[in-house]
């Protein structure tokens, strides 16, 4: 058992905040076992770690992101989706065969993933089997958890980077196979997107998907040019969320990052399915693919959750990334007053217990919650002008960074970057 008291923020549901000032955290097993105002009275022998006025927060939750994409932040950012991908990303994916290549980029990716305060990734690698279990072995040996992804892409792109496609399956068999048993690194089935995938390559993801119950993760409606294309590659499908959905691959288990240009359809099957959608404002600014109707979808049922999306995405931070959300949300509302704006306490919520949804109890400090936790001291930021511990939190995550985030915790371990 180990005991923390600080200035306890979480949340439990979307729009809410609970605050506990001198609040304790009990923790046992890497779970949270009580939260209150007192230490019980079977703990009170128990050393008490006392971060006197520092703040106490979940940990942030990474939805989607690309390791092997780190070294390209600020690269490219002149281009949209498809020849961005094209020109800078495959090239760049393609040296990740090497694996002490591959070693040496994936250790200073997961440092500044632990630095900015994430706790939890899904993280996409390469097609390289390699890469992938590096990703996977060296976030292991840190204590960093989550999910990675060997990428699946067997056509339209560089022979380089091209699979076969039963290689592709099978590979992704043996790694599954080998990962699913893992407790703090587990694998996710990664088709990278509708254009590099043939029919044969979806169909055989969606058995994998059947045969281990797995969780998958894809990139949706992301840019006009490339719905174009998937509705030209599958005039079959209703839209694009269908041609994932004919392949059992749109599930309750299943992230989908971007969802930028929806149909009315699509929102309904992804809310009736259980499909959760990733915002990633930083990637969608960059690329000039648009503005997600976050607050739109939220509305209707989908579930959500925040993604870096790194090297579309310039940031590895999730507080920035709510906050561009935020900023986003309130250019979105100027023009659909209904839809509402995304509000601070909402943002707050998609970063933690939100997006933690996706790895069991995670991103809250309820009991029976993994405890993963970040100590923020704020004393630069103007501490004593604050009315409360919400506003601290407020004005860290919109002029903060990570010389602020001083403690991590992930299943109640310290965690040193
Ligand atoms: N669509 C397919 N691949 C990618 C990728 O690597 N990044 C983004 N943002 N979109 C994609
Ligand atoms: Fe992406």
């Amino acid at each position: 058992m180990q005991i923390i008291k600080a200035n306890l923020i979480y949340t439990k549901r979307f729009g809410e905040l609970t605050v506990m000032d001198k609040g304790y955290v009990g923790i046992e097993n890497g779970a949270v076992v009580f939260v209150s105002d007192l230490v019980p009275k079977a703990y009170q022998d128990v050393i008490v770690t006392d971060y006197g006025n520092q703040l106490l927060i979940p940990g942030f939750c990474d939805l989607h992101t690309h390791a092997p994409q780190f070294e390209n932040i600020g690269l490219g950012m002149n281009l949209k989706l498809l020849p961005w991908l094209e020109q800078l990303t495959f090239p760049t994916e393609a040296k990740y065969a090497d694996s002490d290549y591959a070693k040496k980029m994936y250790r200073q990716v997961i440092r500044n993933v632990l630095r900015m305060g994430t706790t939890r990734v899904v993280f996409f690698s390469t097609v390289h089997t390699q890469s992938a279990q590096i990703l996977i072995d060296l976030m292991e040996e840190v204590g960093l958890c989550g999910f990675v992804g060997k990428v699946n892409m067997d056509d339209n792109c560089a022979q380089s980077i091209r699979e076969n496609t039963q290689v592709s399956i099978d590979e992704t068999r043996t790694f599954y196979e080998k990962n699913k048993d893992n407790i703090g690194v587990k694998p996710i089935i990664t088709p990278r997107f509708v254009p590099s995938c043939t029919r044969p390559l979806l169909k055989g993801l969606g058995e994998l998907v059947v045969d281990y119950d797995a969780p998958i993760q894809s990139h949706i409606n992301e840019n006009i040019e490339e719905i174009e294309w998937v509705a030209q590659l599958h005039p079959e499908a209703d839209s694009y969320a269908d041609v994932y959905d004919r392949f059992g691959l749109f599930t309750n288990r299943t992230l989908m990052a971007h969802c930028v240009h929806m149909t009315p359809e699509e929102t309904q099957l992804m809310a009736k399915n259980g499909v959760m959608a990733v915002h990633c404002p930083h990637s969608n600014s960059n690329l000039s693919s648009g503005i997600m109707p976050l607050k739109q979808l939220i509305n209707q049922g989908v579930k959500a959750g925040l993604g870096t999306d790194v090297s579309g995405g310039n940031a590895l931070s999730i507080a920035q990334t709510m906050v561009l959300a935020m900023q986003l949300s309130r250019l979105r509302y100027q023009q659909n007053p209904k839809e509402g704006y995304l509000s601070f306490e909402e943002a707050f919520y998609l970063a933690t217990k939100g997006g933690g949804s996706f790895f069991g109890k995670v991103g809250s400090f309820e009991p029976g919650y993994m405890f993963d936790a970040l100590v923020i001291d704020d004393s630069n930021l103007g501490v004593d002008s604050a009315k409360d511990s919400a506003e601290r939190l407020r004005r860290f995550v919109y002029a903060g960074d990570d010389r602020n985030i001083v403690k991590r915790y992930i299943n109640g371990k310290r965690i040193e970057v």
